[in-house]
């Protein structure tokens, strides 16, 4: 799994890059609405390495998303992951998720980032719908998302026994009709 864009390089995830990742996630602003906290190097080799099982089992059932480290092509650094997942509050439903380091906000970075995986997951692996959930104050993630294409279709009110996160999220979904033009 690979894919290229003009400024980026989206990667599965190795253990070697526990340092780099950790570097990229060290700014507690990206946790403002993130259920995680800023996390130590031995949290990001746990982390990596539940993506890299988590694309194992997607293998073995089937499920066809991914998760993907981001590196700028112009200094090899990495800065962001990006991916799709089971939506944690409807599992039956596949979540784009997406960050990126501070440094590099705001130049349109995840927007080509999460359009590359939008394409991927209608393109590639034809997915039938991607939907993504975000907090109603998260105003640079809902801009990236309606640049993408995706639409508001509803506030989450209830949610599952251990998701109360995700309560209040605004839920925005892209359908594969719609990406190809085929219905409105
Ligand atoms: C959300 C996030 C990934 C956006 O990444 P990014 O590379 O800066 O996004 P882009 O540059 O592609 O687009 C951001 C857009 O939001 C806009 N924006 C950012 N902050 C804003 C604000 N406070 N008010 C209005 N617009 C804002 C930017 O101007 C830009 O829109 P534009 O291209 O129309 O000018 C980044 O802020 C992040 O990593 N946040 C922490 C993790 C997170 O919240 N992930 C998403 C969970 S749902």
């Amino acid at each position: 799994m690979y894919i290229e864009t003009d400024r980026l390089e989206l990667k599965p995830f190795r253990l070697d890059y526990a340092e780099a990742f950790a570097k990229a996630l060290q700014y507690p602003e990206i946790y403002a609405y993130l259920p995680e906290d800023v996390p130590f190097l031995k949290d990001i080799e746990a982390i990596i390495k539940w993506f890299i099982k988590r694309d194992q089992d997607n293998m073995e059932t089937g499920f066809t998303g991914t998760n993907l480290s981001i590196h700028l092509k112009e200094t090899c650094e990495i800065i962001g992951w990006c991916g799709l997942q089971p939506f944690e509050p409807e599992p039956c439903k596949t979540e784009i998720f997406y960050g990126l380091t501070p440094v590099y906000w705001n130049k349109g970075l995840i927007t080509e980032a999460a359009s590359a995986v939008l394409d991927y997951g209608f393109s590639g692996v034809h997915m039938e719908e991607i939907v993504a959930g975000v907090k109603p104050q998260n105003i640079a993630s809902i801009r990236v998302l309606e640049k993408i294409g995706m639409r508001y279709v509803k506030t989450l009110r209830h949610v599952p026994n251990g998701s109360e996160f995700y309560a209040n999220e605004w839920v925005y979904a892209f359908t594969k009709d719609r990406y190809f033009g085929t219905k409105p």
